[in-house]
């Protein structure tokens, strides 16, 4: 597991990048991108897209989750999530149990800065105690 401030997977942090700039955010201006990991190997990313109706806006998270189940990847071997500016974006909490979907409770989440720097943690760090595709077998 990466300590603060050591750099990311530079191809997750180059494809978040990619997807930041691609954000759809006129109403917040806070643009966010998302790069996953499947299992497979493979990349899968996203950006946030608002929307007039506040509350249909979608988070770069689900955005790159949905690319990856798309994609054929049933499995998160690790995230990244990148803002802007100095102040770490985490997953908000719809987007913690999406993640916890398709991932393991060890799971790295990464939350990166544009520079590289930031910190990684786990899945069960963000979500601790939650409700999963088990309960439901
Ligand atoms: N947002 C994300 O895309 N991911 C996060 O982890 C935090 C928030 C988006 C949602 C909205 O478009 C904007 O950031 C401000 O909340």
């Amino acid at each position: 597991m990466k300590k603060a401030n050591e750099a990311f997977p530079a191809d997750l942090l180059k494809l978040a990048k990619k997807m930041r700039a691609r954000a759809y955010a006129p109403y917040s201006k806070f643009a966010v991108g998302a790069a996953v990991r499947g299992k497979s190997g493979k990349l899968y990313g996203g950006c946030n897209v608002e929307n007039a109706a506040y509350p249909v806006g979608i988070c770069a998270e689900a955005g790159a989750i949905s690319a990856m189940v798309a994609g054929g990847d049933s499995e998160i071997a690790e995230i990244l999530v990148l803002a802007g500016g100095d102040e770490l974006v985490s997953p908000c909490g719809a987007c913690r149990q999406r993640i916890r979907e398709f991932a393991k409770p060890k799971t790295p989440v990464h939350l990166a800065r544009e520079a590289g720097s930031g910190e990684t943690v786990t899945l069960k760090k963000l979500l601790p105690m939650s409700f999963g595709p088990g309960h439901l077998k």
